[in-house]
């Protein structure tokens, strides 16, 4: 038993959906999450910077105590995560191989689309995840990013949207895919619209989920749940730059679990 808090990490406000499913999946246990808001986007930088930026992180988030962290960004899992795995002294969870894995059981045709920021689809990450799991799939990749600054403009359902969502996925509807990875953050919001664009014959992942129930098996097997005796510690919410956007995009995000956000600052 551990009572100390699971470290969630996001260039910014979209890992809040991973957080959420942990807060969904795992009641008892305690969440503190770094929002990089300072420096997001992390879907156009160099490997470099992305590991440079999550192992500052990282070390935070052990000055803090914490028991065990989650990458949420998908363009963090991609760059850093076999850096951090190596460095950290507690046990590290990324995004893509668990939206890799629910791709593999989600498809029956084999042909798996993936779409997230230019980062995570020029590493390759997803491509050499699902190919593990699944060598005989076929993977289509495409960067979509506009999606993430509609997104964070609220623009759900916006006519800019659609039309910007039906250019970007063309290319997986004439390869006849028949699973849709969100590898990204902020896409599960748009979920709906891409279904929509994309027909009832293609079933969407999200891998939020499905890193909930890796957290849950990695902290089962080396004996780091909570006791349910920290209720009272609350989960903390800790920005880069501003509280009050992050508050406001926030909720859109995890609701109204979040009504406090503190701030800090990496050099
Ligand atoms: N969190 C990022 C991801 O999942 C999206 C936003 C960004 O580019 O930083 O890849």
């Amino acid at each position: 038993m551990n009572d100390a808090r699971v470290g969630v990490f996001d260039s910014g406000i979209g890992g809040l959906t991973v957080a959420a499913a942990i807060m969904r999946a795992l009641p008892d246990e305690r969440v503190v999450y770094v929002g990089d808001t300072a420096r997001v986007p992390y879907g156009p930088k160099s490997p470099a910077t992305v590991v440079r930026y999550s192992r500052q992180i990282a070390a935070w988030l052990l000055e803090q105590h914490v028991k065990a962290i989650v990458i949420a960004c998908n363009t963090a899992t991609a760059h850093a995560l076999e850096t951090l795995q190596r460095e950290v002294p507690v046990p590290v969870i990324g995004v893509v191989q668990p939206g890799a894995r629910s791709a593999v059981r989600a498809t029956r045709t084999g042909r798996i689309g993936v779409i997230g920021t230019t980062g995570t689809i020029n590493s390759g990450a997803y491509h050499r995840a699902i190919a593990a799991l699944s060598p005989a799939a076929t993977v289509i990749g495409a960067a979509c990013p506009l999606f993430v600054p509609l997104v964070e403009e609220g623009w759900l359902d916006h006519p800019a949207t659609r039309l910007i969502a039906e250019s970007y996925l063309a290319p997986m509807r004439d390869a006849g895919i028949d699973t849709l990875v969100l590898g990204c953050t902020h896409y599960p919001l748009l979920a709906s619209l891409i279904a929509d664009v994309l027909g009832p014959g293609v079933t969407l992942v999200d891998s939020a989920a499905e890193t909930a129930i890796a957290l849950q098996d990695v902290l089962r097997s080396q004996s780091l749940q909570c006791s349910g005796a920290s209720v009272g510690l609350g989960h903390r919410f800790i920005a880069t730059d501003a509280p009050e956007s992050f508050l406001r995009v926030g909720q859109r995000f995890i609701g109204p679990a979040l009504q406090h956000v503190e701030t800090t600052v990496f050099a």
